[in-house]
């Protein structure tokens, strides 16, 4: 799974340094190639001497060699990577991943990798367990990097818990994993809509709903990870996506489906997850409505987006949509699925707890034209991802 893999192995200043010895080994043994990148304090714990010595090349760790001025190009290597792979990685190192403080060549490397990035934290219990430190981790989470969790058990501050930097032959197992899912949808252009729709009332208020956008993200990002050109059609959320995928971001529903209607003709895939905005206001006030007794405010019908896909569609296009349901949910989704013509729906349900708007868990069954049901348990959302992905390439033809 490894074998011909180029694999940046970053090192940064903790104790659990000497494991990364280890872990280059087993990458080496595995038929990768591994080019090291150390930050200064990282190189107080373990020598370049050594690690330079297992990969058969030079470690690099400056922005340039001193006495030749050669320059290393942080680009070249970011551009040069199939992964990168961050163990240990400090809360220091942490932090400036999250806020982009690029002042070592491992952070400027890991600003310009295009490749999937992996991060094994190691650090005492108390510092992994800062809301500092699990904020940046939730940042660098939502840039599409994964963390590698760390594991629990004696700390070298003599202190017992969790931080213990996941062991290599685990985080070997981490990316086998990650690689064996296969690059499937290599060529295939996949379109997301995500989050919510905002229509205006005035320049102060407006009709939306709740979606966080966490859904349909990691839809994209799971069609991104196995190997999809991925379009996301954005509403206003609080999100970001990895680089590897195209973002349009939107506000209104009339918005989400103009730039959807034109993006349609080039795609191969769509699985509509935005909660749009059925209805608008019918006017815009252009100054903020004054408080005067009752407020009547006139709505008018969105563009159903799915559906006007739905008419377009051509034979080799395969349409996803979800359903949003709180009662006859089946029967529901059903009629949406035939209205808009869908391949197949997702439907949730606000009746299933921790599901739906704003929970990183949410619990679906899928439809299929025929009628038929795949239902799954409650799952993270990245885990429902990948279950709507893998559904989605039994129907590729
Ligand atoms: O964003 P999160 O907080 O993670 O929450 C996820 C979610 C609950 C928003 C998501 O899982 C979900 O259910 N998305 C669809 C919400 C919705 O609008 O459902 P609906 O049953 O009203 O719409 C049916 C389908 O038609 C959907 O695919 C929707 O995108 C589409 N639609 C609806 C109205 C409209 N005017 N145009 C559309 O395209």
């Amino acid at each position: 799974m490894l074998k011909g893999k180029h694999i940046i192995l970053g090192i940064t200043g903790s104790i659990a340094a000497y494991k990364a010895a280890y872990l280059t080994r087993l990458l080496i043994k595995k038929g990768a190639e591994v080019q090291i990148v150390i930050t200064p304090s990282g190189k107080e714990f373990i020598t370049p001497v050594t690690l330079s010595a297992l990969t058969g090349k030079p470690v690099v760790s400056e922005f340039f060699t001193a006495n030749t001025g050669e320059w290393h190009s942080h680009v070249d290597l970011g551009l040069w990577a199939d992964a990168m792979v961050i163990a240990p990685a400090t809360a220091s190192t942490i932090a400036k991943m999250a806020t982009g403080v690029a002042d070592n060549m491992l952070i400027t490397t890991y600003l310009s990798a295009k490749a999937p990035v992996f991060i094994a934290p190691a650090m005492d219990l108390d510092m992994y367990r800062h809301p500092s430190t699990q904020s940046n981790l939730k940042t660098l989470q939502s840039y599409g990097n994964y963390i590698i969790e760390p594991a629990s058990g004696f700390l070298a501050s003599g202190l017992e818990g969790k931080g213990r930097m996941e062991e290599p032959e685990n985080i070997i197992a981490y990316l086998e994993n990650y690689f064996s899912a296969g690059l499937s949808y290599a060529g295939k252009k996949v379109m997301v809509t995500a989050g919510p729709t905002y229509e205006k009332i005035d320049p102060v208020r407006f009709i939306g709903n709740h979606s966080s956008g966490k859904m349909g993200y990691a839809i994209a990002e799971e069609f991104a990870r196995r190997g999809a050109d991925v379009m996301l059609i954005s509403g206003p959320v609080n999100l970001q996506c990895s680089s590897r995928i195209r973002r349009i971001d939107v506000v209104s529903a009339k918005e989400m489906c103009a730039v959807a209607k034109e993006e349609f003709l080039k795609t191969d895939i769509a699985v509509m997850c935005a909660a749009v905005a059925d209805y608008a206001p019918k006017d815009y006030s252009e100054t903020k409505i004054k408080r005067n007794g009752d407020l009547t405010i006139e709505l008018v019908p969105n563009p159903d987006i799915a559906a006007t896909l739905g008419v377009i569609k051509r034979e080799n296009q395969i349409l996803a949509g979800f359903a949003l349901e709180t009662n006859d949910e089946e029967q529901n989704a059903k009629s949406k699925l035939v209205k808009k013509n869908l391949d197949y729906i997702v439907l949730n349900s606000l009746a299933d707890k921790d599901s739906c708007f704003g929970y990183d868990t949410n619990k679906i069954t899928i439809i299929s034209q025929n009628g038929q049901k795949a239902e799954y348990p409650l799952k993270d959302k990245k885990e429902v991802a990948k279950d709507i992905v893998e559904y989605t390439s039994l129907l590729i033809k």
